[in-house]
């Protein structure tokens, strides 16, 4: 592994300045965008994006997300049908990720999607995210800036926990407002095929539709090739829909009848604030238990709508048995 020294970059033009040289020169730099941290690299870079591969330590079959300012660009990458135009014009910029064609002339490096003939593409909704994209100009690939299967970062602080001296930068926008990746959504032979759960609620995809989502168990394997069981994992085993704190172990609320949680998702239940919360309480929870030298983290259930789905999509798979493969490459 390349060791480098990486910088901390702030939100200002110096910063701005400098996170696109590096992006320009096939440099990695981590940013946010309102679900969380991306480490970037310029998508049309077959370098530049192997490099991203290396320093998450993430399996190359796994497809990344492309990042652009507005849908103009967009259209510079990929096809865009009927579906596609409205969700894009609908919903961004924000957490959603349309996989769509890939147009052969863009110029995007056939790294970024692992042998597919189609890629994801989204527009971040965060206000540095839009001015370094919109100061590039390109396609930024980015997946969450953490070493693959780990928690996904939502401070710049997590970021560096997880990728110092594996990328040049990291810019530091605050915490980030969804905390939850994008929804990701795929049209296809006139069905609109949910392939992850997000920050975007589905029902406000199939309202802005007028019709309902296919999901997993509609949706062809390879269609989704990124969802790997093991995910998001903590060093601490997970265990779901615990309504007590259990004896050996720390306990993550969420509701008010979690008295003795040693943190609370969500005091007064609310789904958004939880999903804002999740990845940085699991990081700090995570911590906690390697301090303590504790095994295990229960969470307290969670209510399976809206906003739900993702967050139990997400602890589901932080709760599932780990690949040994993922971990020793983790703990390396
Ligand atoms: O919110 C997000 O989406 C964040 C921020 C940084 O934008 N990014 C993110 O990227 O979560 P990543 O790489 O951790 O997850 C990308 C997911 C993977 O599950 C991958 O398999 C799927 O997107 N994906 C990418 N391209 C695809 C394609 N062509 N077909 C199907 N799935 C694709
Ligand atoms: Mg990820």
């Amino acid at each position: 592994m390349a060791q480098f020294k990486t910088k901390s970059l702030r939100n200002d033009p110096a910063g701005i300045v400098q996170t696109v040289e590096l992006w320009r020169a096939g440099g990695l730099v981590a940013f946010p965008t309102e679900t969380v941290y991306g480490l970037g690299a310029d998508a049309c870079n077959d370098a530049a994006v192997a490099a991203i591969f290396h320093a998450k330590s993430r399996p190359a079959f796994n497809p990344l997300i492309i990042h652009v300012a507005d849908l103009e660009t967009a259209q510079r990458y990929a096809v865009f049908d009927d579906t596609a135009q409205v969700l894009a014009q609908t919903f961004w910029p924000g957490p959603l990720s349309l996989v769509l064609p890939v147009l052969p002339d863009g110029g995007l490096s056939k790294l970024v999607s692992a042998g597919l003939e189609t890629v994801a593409v989204r527009v971040p909704d965060h206000p540095l995210a839009q001015k370094l994209l919109r100061e590039f100009g390109g396609a930024i690939a980015a997946p969450s800036a953490n070493i693959s299967g780990a928690i996904s970062p939502t401070t710049a602080a997590h970021v560096r926990a997880g990728l110092d001296r594996r990328i040049n930068a990291v810019i530091d926008g605050g915490a980030c407002r969804v905390g939850l990746e994008s929804t990701i959504v795929m049209p296809k032979d006139g069905q609109t095929h949910l392939l992850r759960f997000g920050g975007l609620p589905e029902n406000h995809l199939s309202d802005a539709l007028g019709r309902k989502l296919s999901t997993a168990s509609e949706t062809p394997q390879p269609l989704s090739p990124g969802r790997m069981k093991s995910h998001y994992a903590p060093n601490a085993a997970v265990l779901m829909n615990q309504t007590s704190r259990p004896d050996q172990g720390l306990w993550l609320g969420f509701g008010a009848d979690c008295d003795g949680a040693d943190m609370n998702l969500s005091p007064d239940g609310n789904l958004i604030t939880a999903a804002a919360n999740l990845f940085a309480f699991l990081h700090q929870l995570d911590a906690l238990a390697t301090a303590q030298n504790i095994s295990t983290i229960a969470v307290a259930p969670i209510p399976n709508t809206g906003l739900g789905r993702a967050i139990n999509d997400r602890l589901n798979r932080a709760a599932a048995a780990r690949d040994p493969q993922l971990f020793r490459m983790r703990n390396k």
